[in-house]
């Protein structure tokens, strides 16, 4: 086996300190040496399965609680109890809170060390790629409250994130692309030409992990430089919506058929025609990253995205009223991201119903 790859550790500058993302290659059974002293771990239950003998020393701990990675875990209801059973294993305001898994174990995680005893620190470790390649930095958290989901919500991040690439040979093909998703969008974000150097690699994402992890550390390297200018989301930040409303709007009408961060990549397609169907991008943007787009949402592209409630999802984004929509789309001659306002009039909608077409075909 030749020399492990190295990956700079990356500083975070956040209103509540500098917390750090370090990345170990040395397998998931080490990871338990990262955690000493008080420390409550939450874990992701298919983790539970899947790793039990790497894991041992974690899941054997009395203070481990296991819970199911579904949307429905983030439901408010279902977090009280949680937060009972720490409080029964002992928990205290100076213990640490561990958590391990995707999106869904940190959002839980996050908002139960904001609210218990007003704030107990966190560590993370994110074993999809969507939370190592995104999510795990940020400090966000967000939890749903019947039908409105991630409604509620806390800014803080964790004190340290350990990155394991090794979770990523047990992930789903969809889950890998959902992850990819998000890479791309942040490098079309830091311009065409972090864009096309991730183009030249990109058949290389789905079957080689080193280049994939890689890409993480880029992924997360540019995103930093976004939160520690606007830690919490009322600026700037905001451009890392670029695919999200539509995307948000098509999980939405086809009843989340379509995983996340595919329905993002779907989304900054759309954005990007309907920006150069307008003249407001040049066509040469567009068909530099379409390629790269359409081959990660391939498999979806088949999807029936009804058109009205693609529309009336669209409406009830909290940025958007009936008439009036805020969207966030590469513009200009140097495909810059921004946020732009735009009519939800007939000519949108035919242009919506035109790329849906088109992306079936
Ligand atoms: N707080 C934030 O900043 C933020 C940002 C984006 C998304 N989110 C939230 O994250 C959630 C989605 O998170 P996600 O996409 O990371 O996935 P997830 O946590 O929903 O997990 C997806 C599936 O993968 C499984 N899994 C996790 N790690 C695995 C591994 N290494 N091998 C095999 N299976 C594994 C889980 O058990 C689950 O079945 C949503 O609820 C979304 O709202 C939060």
């Amino acid at each position: 086996m030749g020399a492990l790859p190295v990956y700079d550790s990356i500083e975070i500058q956040s209103q509540s300190g500098i917390y750090k993302v370090e990345f170990d290659l040395s397998g998931v059974g080490q990871l338990f040496r990262h955690f000493p002293g008080d420390v409550h771990f939450i874990v992701d239950q298919e983790l539970a399965n899947l790793y039990g003998s790497e894991l041992d020393q974690i899941l054997t701990c009395e203070k481990t609680i296991k819970v199911i990675a579904e949307e429905g875990s983030k439901e408010i209801s279902r977090v009280s109890p949680l937060i009972e059973t720490l409080l029964k294993n002992g928990i205290r305001r100076q213990s640490t809170i561990v958590a391990i898994g995707g999106g869904v174990i940190q959002d839980i995680a996050c908002f139960i060390s904001t609210v218990l005893y007003r704030g107990v620190d966190w560590n993370f470790v994110p074993t999809t790629l969507l939370s190592q390649a995104d999510s795990c930095i940020g400090s966000k958290s967000s939890i749903n409250l019947g039908a409105f989901k991630n409604i509620l919500g806390t800014f803080k991040p964790p004190k340290k994130i350990v990155i394991s690439p090794e979770f990523l040979t047990s992930l789903e093909r969809k889950e890998i692309q959902s992850g990819i998703g998000e890479i791309i969008k942040v490098h079309i974000i830091d311009g065409p030409e972090s864009f096309d150097l991730l183009a030249t690699e990109f058949d290389l994402f789905t079957n080689d992990m080193s280049v994939l992890s890689r890409y993480i550390e880029r992924a997360l390297k540019i995103k930093k430089k976004y939160i520690e200018l606007d830690e919490f989301d009322k600026g700037i930040r905001n451009i890392f919506n670029y695919g999200h409303s539509f995307g948000h709007a098509i999980e939405s009408a086809t009843d989340f058929a379509v995983p996340h961060g595919i329905a993002v990549t779907i989304g900054m397609d759309m954005a990007n025609n309907i920006a150069a169907w307008r003249g407001l991008l040049p066509s040469e943007h567009r068909d530099r990253m379409q390629p790269v787009l359409k081959a990660n949402y391939s498999a979806y592209a088949n999807v029936d995205v009804p058109l009205d409630g693609f529309i009336e999802a669209l409406q009830r984004d909290k940025k958007n009223t009936v008439d009036k929509l805020v969207l966030i789309m590469p513009l200009g001659e140097k495909a810059e991201v921004q946020k732009v306002k735009m009519d939800n009039d007939l000519e949108f909608r035919n242009q919506c119903e035109k790329f849906l077409r088109e992306m079936q075909a």
